[in-house]
């Protein structure tokens, strides 16, 4: 632990300073889960979004239990990275089997605690690693566990001024014995929060003039050695993959009004790759760019390792062709169905176009 005053600063500050978001006004778990499980690759403003959506048509683990695989990816649609969804899925159904399990055992109707709520017990939930376990035992029952991610990371680097990478397996394991003596055991809940929110408002990638009203700036080694600006470090970044795919669009329409489709063709990615189990519009993936025969558009997708070169083939036809895999669908249902981001972003463009 560093000296009180640097918490009671920290703490005051976040006090003053915090953003006021639902998931920090409950100790739900469930809640503090599902908020922690949406904003992993995500930003707070779309997330909220994304939440109230979720508690709104979810409220309790049993609920979300209780649905459909496609439904909770039809809802998650447009926040990216499926496999959060389909685990978080996955998990609510084994917290609720494990309870049936627990209730037949003990012979009682009702067991105390229906969410797992050891940091053990939360880890062993698919998709759920040590920033998640630990920020669920934190803000939900103030059990002392850091909950580290980038903000914590960055904070962290600056005020013990580390120029190690954080991202190497040696470089978290130093991170999480510094952090492992600064956590301030008896109030896990609010020192996680504070120093994630510090991270998130104050101790920002870019710094500006931040530090010159940041309240631990005098307990801060980067800020007192003129490091700060160029920390964290991170590992150097793999080599981004790019792909190339033709994807291509059937509109069957009238023919008195060919701009009106009625009816179009999808598939279900089955492969293990990205976008597993999302609907897209037929694809072809080329092993190089293709040249030539220029397509009505075309579009570069980034993902996290790759780069996907789109481009988009417009068939209008009086009879869908016979295509392997794929189903004929209306026009007006493709909302139904859980679709890649890159094809809700042509969507966009062909409804642009029309
Ligand atoms: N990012 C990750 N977890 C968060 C939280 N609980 N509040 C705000 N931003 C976050």
């Amino acid at each position: 632990m560093l000296n009180s005053l640097f918490y009671s600063r920290l703490y005051e500050w976040y006090e003053i300073n915090h953003r006021v978001l639902p998931w920090r006004e409950t100790d739900d778990p469930y809640r503090i889960w599902l908020s922690e499980v949406i904003l992993q690759q995500t930003r707070v403003a779309q997330g909220l979004e994304y939440y109230l959506r979720f508690v709104d048509r979810w409220p309790t683990v049993e609920a979300l239990a209780a649905a459909d695989e496609a439904e909770v990816l039809r809802e998650w649609q447009g926040l990216g990275y499926y496999s959060r969804a389909r685990n978080l899925h996955k998990a609510a159904i084994q917290i609720v089997e494990s309870l049936k399990l627990k209730v037949e055992r003990s012979g009682e109707l009702k067991v105390e605690s229906i969410f797992p709520n050891t940091f053990e017990d939360l880890r062993a939930l698919p998709g759920v690693g040590d920033y998640t376990a630990g920020a669920i035992a934190s803000f939900a029952y103030n059990a002392p566990y850091p909950a580290v991610d980038g903000n914590v990371y960055r904070v962290v680097a600056r005020l013990l001024d580390i120029d190690e990478a954080f991202d190497t397996t040696a470089g978290k394991k130093l991170f999480h014995k510094h952090i492992d003596s600064l956590l301030d055991r008896e109030h896990a809940r609010v020192f996680n929060s504070a120093i994630m929110e510090l991270g998130a408002l104050q101790c920002t990638p870019v710094l500006g003039d931040n530090c010159a009203v940041c309240p631990i700036r005098e307990f801060c080694q980067g800020c007192a050695n003129g490091t700060a600006s160029l920390l964290p470090v991170r590992k150097p970044r793999p080599k981004v993959r790019d792909r190339w795919f033709t994807y291509h669009i059937y509109l069957q329409s009238p023919i008195s009004n060919l701009q009106s489709p009625i009816f179009t063709l999808i598939h279900k990615r089955e492969e293990k790759d990205i976008w597993y189990h999302l609907y897209e519009f037929p694809c072809e993936e080329h092993p190089s760019p293709v040249t030539g025969n220029p397509s009505p558009f075309t579009f570069t997708h980034v993902l996290s390792h790759q780069r996907i070169h789109a481009r988009f083939i417009v068939h209008r036809v009086q009879k869908m062709p016979d295509l392997a895999g794929t189903i004929v669908i209306r026009w007006d249902d493709l909302n139904d169905y859980a679709l890649s981001r890159l094809t809700l972003r042509a969507l966009d463009t062909l409804r642009h176009k029309a």
